[in-house]
């Protein structure tokens, strides 16, 4: 049996309580949260005998094999670099840091450590996109050419998720000076991460970022909402492909939809997780010439969760790994220094 903590209990350690509820080799055995309150009732919900409100206390007195990082983006490093140097195997949320220097001195760590380190890039749970990945990779499309991937959701535009002038889940990611680097750092990690596993590694970015005015003064609190909204990515890839990878939370009508299409010289694919986590379609062989598609069933994919336990049973890691998160906040902190100096910028 797995001993887990999770520290930081607000919205997204409600879905990680959820999912590892359901694997039978884990136990949750203590919760971490700043906030008393959060960590009790959160505690109450999932049957977490131990709660704490300081993350060394936690480290040093909780009976724990492994630790769940559920903090905003601007504690990533700092808490997890803490977990690791306790020797604990830590799964982070997504963006493994706010810049590249961090994300390294993580994955470094982890590596040196040791530990069994993964990064929560959720939506490697679609068997779909695990299934683009062998697809591409046996040469089934032939070379990739050309890729068209977006993320799309509309917490600005519309109360689905509550209502963001007044959330501090929601007023966090919009502010700069509280750690978050916007769209991009927030959910553009998971399209530039759910677009290259399949279709290779990206070589170089030009970004376009736009932060809308949204309230008076741009300012609610103590936010400044100064974090950007919408990104346009242009990358080129190492294989020589072109694509373009935008996201927004502007997207009125679309609450979180990834859309991926990789077109080859033998074929192409698509993915719409609306429509399925487990199908992709494709169009190769005969059907090119008659543009028909045929829809592939993906069948089950192991998700982050089973896959962190299981690395840690088999002591082999599994992916997506810390040096990933890495490699991917090096292509946010290029598309930050390509919106800046408006210039292709390799990464
Ligand atoms: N993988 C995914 O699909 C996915 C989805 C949503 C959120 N996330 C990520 O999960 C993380 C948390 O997001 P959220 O939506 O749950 O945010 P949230 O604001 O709802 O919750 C964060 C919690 O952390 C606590 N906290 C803040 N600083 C802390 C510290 N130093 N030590 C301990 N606790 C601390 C806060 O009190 C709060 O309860 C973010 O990094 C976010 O990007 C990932």
């Amino acid at each position: 049996m797995i001993k887990l903590g999770i520290i930081g209990t607000g919205g997204m350690a409600n879905a990680q309580a959820q999912n590892f509820s359901k694997i039978k080799n884990v136990e949750i055995v203590a919760a971490c949260d700043i906030v008393d309150e959060k960590v009790k009732d959160f505690a109450k919900q999932y049957n977490i005998p131990k709660t704490f409100t300081d993350i060394d206390d936690m480290l040093k007195k909780a009976e724990i094999d492994a630790v769940s990082n559920v903090t905003p983006d601007a504690f990533h490093a700092a808490v997890s670099l803490k977990i690791i140097e306790s020797g604990k195997h830590i799964l982070c949320e997504k963006p493994l840091a706010t810049n590249y220097t961090d994300a390294k001195k993580m994955a470094d760590a982890a590596k040196a450590k040791g530990v069994i380190n993964m990064v929560n890039f959720s939506y490697r749970n679609s068997s779909a996109i695990q299934k683009a990945h062998e697809i591409i990779e046996k040469g089934e499309i032939g070379r990739v050419m050309h890729v068209d991937a977006s993320y799309l959701q509309s917490w600005l535009s519309s109360k689905g998720w509550g209502d963001w002038h007044t959330r501090t889940a929601w007023l966090w990611r919009l502010s700069k000076s509280h750690g978050s680097l916007g769209v991009l750092g927030d959910v553009g990690v998971h399209i530039i991460d759910f677009t290259s596993f399949p279709a290779g590694k990206i070589k170089s970015v030009n970004c376009k970022l736009k932060t809308f005015h949204k309230a008076e003064n741009d300012k609610i609190g103590e936010y400044n909402l100064d974090a950007n909204d919408s990104a346009i990515i242009s990358v080129e890839f190492q294989n020589g492909a072109i694509g373009t990878i935008h996201t927004t939370r502007w997207a009125t009508g679309y609450q979180n939809t990834l859309e991926l299409r990789i077109f080859g010289d033998k074929g192409a694919i698509k993915i719409n997780l609306d429509k399925a986590y487990d199908k992709l379609e494709i169009c190769c062989g005969e059907n090119i010439d008659k543009s028909q598609w045929k829809t592939i069933d993906c069948g089950k994919t192991p998700n982050i969760y089973e896959r962190f336990i299981n690395s840690i049973l088999t002591g082999q890691n599994d992916q997506p790994d810390f040096a990933r998160g890495a490699e991917i906040q090096k292509i946010l902190d290029a598309c930050v220094e390509s919106d800046e100096t408006k210039n292709i910028v390799e990464v």
